[in-house]
């Protein structure tokens, strides 16, 4: 069943944070349905618009809506993920996603309110909620690059007026993370004192935390030991996602982790199957891997096992 982000953040606010996984393909699509069945968590399907134009925008589409029949108990969102104001407007009117995330963070902050607001005011006429970002996140994102040195941490000063003149659903902070397999060099780590600030000034507002893949430290030593060169990749320590849930952050988006599986998995079978050429056995070992790597996640954001309770905040 396709709800909005407001609906899933309503029933996590201050408790468990909600897993906001990307997506690109058939795999992907049926690992993550598996893994959050496996462990009775509500989620969201994030597409971004690299995803979008990978094979044709509604292909994704098409996929979700069939796995949302193969898997008749799931419960989720469908969220464009780091949307320009033409995407978003794109998403709105297909009728289809029930979020959108318009990134105009990179614009000053006047700008970013008057871009935001219309896609707000869009979305909001057709009943679909909207997340905005303030502040910046180093790393890449598709029509963004920021070095380290240029990422911009959430003013807490700025979030009300943000929220009030853009009458937002959800906004997507900067308190350290950044995109990408290297998050860290160095001590750099979460700053929750700037995270408390915000939640101050913006008591049972969602927050949304970008960038927040772990990186996991033995994945990385497996696909560097089957030919990979992936060196000083750093990420989120993932057992300070309860904390930032109970500083208001209701959403973690996740997508290097989940490549990481896919490229482990990848390396690790063609090297130990060099006379393979079936597409479909390897297909197969990477869906199970990923729906393990998504079940995880969850019990590690406090998703796992809510199903059946957001379920009821619905009925
Ligand atoms: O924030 C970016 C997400 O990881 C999506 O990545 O734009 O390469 O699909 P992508
Ligand atoms: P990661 O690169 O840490 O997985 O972040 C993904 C993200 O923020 C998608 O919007
Ligand atoms: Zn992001």
């Amino acid at each position: 069943m396709i709800v909005t982000t407001k609906k899933l953040f309503a029933a996590a606010y201050g408790k468990y944070a909600i897993g906001a996984y990307n997506i690109n393909n058939l795999e992907q699509t049926m690992g993550l349905f598996r893994g959050c069945i496996d462990s009775q968590a509500p989620f969201i399907i994030q597409i971004s618009k690299g995803a979008r134009s990978y094979t044709h925008k509604l292909m994704l589409e098409g996929l979700i809506r069939a796995a949302d029949q193969v898997f008749p108990e799931a419960v989720f969102a469908v969220h464009l993920d780091h949307g320009d104001e033409a995407s978003c407007i794109d998403c709105i009117n297909s009728g289809f996603y029930s979020s959108v995330m318009i990134d105009a963070s990179s614009n000053p902050f006047d700008k970013n309110i008057e871009i935001t607001k219309r896609v707000v005011d869009a979305a909001h006429a057709r009943g679909i909620v909207v997340e905005a970002e303030l502040g910046m996140l180093g790393g890449v994102e598709e029509h963004v690059q920021v070095d380290e040195a240029n990422a911009l941490l959430t003013d807490p000063n700025q979030a009300r007026e943000f929220v009030d003149r853009t009458g937002i659903d959800s906004l997507a902070v900067a308190i350290g993370t950044s995109h990408g397999a290297y998050k860290f060099s160095g001590t750099q780590g979460l700053h929750f004192d700037v995270l408390a600030e915000i939640q101050k000034r913006l008591p049972d507002f969602p927050l949304v935390m970008h960038g927040s893949s772990s990186v996991p430290q033995d994945e990385v030593e497996r696909i560097n030991a089957a030919g990979g060169k992936l060196l000083g990749a750093k990420g989120v320590d993932a057992t300070q996602f309860k904390r930032a849930a109970e500083l208001g952050v209701t959403k973690i988006n996740i997508d290097t982790d989940g490549r990481l599986v896919w490229t482990r998995v990848h390396r690790e079978y063609f090297r130990d199957h060099p006379e393979e050429f079936d597409l479909r056995p390897i297909g197969k070992l990477f869906m199970g891997e990923y729906a393990k790597f998504i079940a995880g996640k969850n019990e590690k954001l406090g998703s796992a096992g809510q199903l059946e309770s957001v379920k009821k905040m619905l009925a």
